[in-house]
């Protein structure tokens, strides 16, 4: 038998259309356009309407990346939802609501939480079950409505995040690319230097939870940020030898989309161009498991990524987690 590779055949994305300004959060909170801009390099993000759910939000971002593919829902063997923000928080998967909602009748569904690494996570376990030769057709979903889980009291979380997905189609073929390698990593000793508090069994709801504002996101920005930009660079450089490449061989690196000063740091250790390396946080700020693939579309909407371009993807958050992936595109 033919070896078998995974290749992306559709790709999509959707944001809410709501945009929040730097300016409407230095209305709400001590804080201001100048500060954010120079931080984090966010000038706008955009927040899912009342009616909006990480659901609604994945499955626009899926039907138009089956559009790309043309494969129909009926056709999926598998729908992976990474996200941190699931419509319920404990049941049932939202996997399986997106399922029923797209229709697609013969998938199996099930979420997978990393936080920010999660798409990367995703991708690395749906693409296992392409190239093992189980599954044809696995839809990989990054979406998260964070501004649900934010803390609009707290300058120095709330002015970081916004809501938005993104989605794959991965397929099967006999051509050789795809993923050329992938570096999985978490230290969970950091577990508290990004977390949400209470709603978990550790600490259930209760009406002291919610009087501490427990089930909002709480960060050590510094010890976070000292984490990404050792991370990042360091994953990329290991899936990178894992495929025996060197960065010299990127075409396209897109990481994670937190913040500008994370990014220009990894790019000048791991020395790639500039223009090689693509960014949209001014736009979306951090969508957390969105923020890849909303960044891939937006990448190969750009005409940066051409048939034959090795992409890599580097995702790092809460967990603490890492991810990176390189892929080969295909033509
Ligand atoms: N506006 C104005 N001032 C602020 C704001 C704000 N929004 N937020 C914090 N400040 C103040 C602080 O109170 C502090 O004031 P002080 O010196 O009087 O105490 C000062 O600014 C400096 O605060 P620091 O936290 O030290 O600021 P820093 O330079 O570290 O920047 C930031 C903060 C942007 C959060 C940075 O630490 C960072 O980017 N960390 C990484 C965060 C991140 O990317 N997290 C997501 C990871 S992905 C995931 O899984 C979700």
């Amino acid at each position: 038998m033919s070896q078998r590779y995974v290749r992306i055949g559709g790709w999509g994305k959707y944001l809410p259309e709501r945009i929040m300004p730097n300016s409407e959060l230095a209305d709400m909170i001590d804080t201001s356009d100048e500060w954010i801009r120079a931080r984090t390099g966010i000038r706008e993000r955009r927040i899912a309407a009342p009616e909006e759910t990480t659901c609604t939000l994945s499955v626009q971002a899926a039907r138009a990346a089956l559009d790309k593919a043309q494969v129909r829902p009926e056709d999926l063997d598998l729908i992976i939802v990474a996200t941190c923000t699931p419509d319920y928080s404990n049941m049932p998967a939202t996997a399986s609501l997106v399922q029923h909602a797209l229709g697609a009748e013969r998938a199996g569904a099930v979420d997978l939480n990393a936080v920010c690494s999660g798409f990367i996570y995703a991708l690395a376990t749906g693409s296992q079950f392409i190239v093992s030769g189980a599954y044809r057709s696995v839809l990989v979903i990054g979406a998260d409505v964070f501004t649900r889980i934010l803390d609009w009291q707290d300058r120095s979380t709330c002015v970081l995040f916004g809501d938005g997905a993104g989605a794959v189609v991965l397929q099967a073929s006999d051509q050789p690319g795809g993923l050329l390698s992938f570096v999985l990593g978490s230290d969970g000793a950091g577990a508290c230097s990004l977390y949400v508090p209470a709603g978990g069994s550790r600490e259930p709801t209760s009406p002291e939870t919610v009087a501490e504002r427990g089930h909002y996101v709480k960060m050590q920005g510094r010890e976070v940020f000292r984490f990404a930009t050792r991370v990042l660079p360091d994953s990329v450089v290991q899936a990178l030898e894992a495929a025996k490449l060197t960065t010299a061989d990127i075409d396209v690196l897109i990481p994670h989309q937190a913040n500008t000063r994370i990014i220009d740091h990894a790019v000048r250790r791991l020395n790639v161009p500039e223009a090689s390396v693509f960014s949209n946080v001014e736009r979306y700020g951090n969508t957390s498991a969105a923020s890849i693939p909303v960044a891939l579309c937006e990448a190969i909407e750009g005409d940066m990524v051409q048939p034959g371009s090795t992409v890599v993807m580097s995702g790092f958050g809460a967990g603490l987690s890492w991810g990176t992936v390189v892929w080969k595109w295909h033509g």
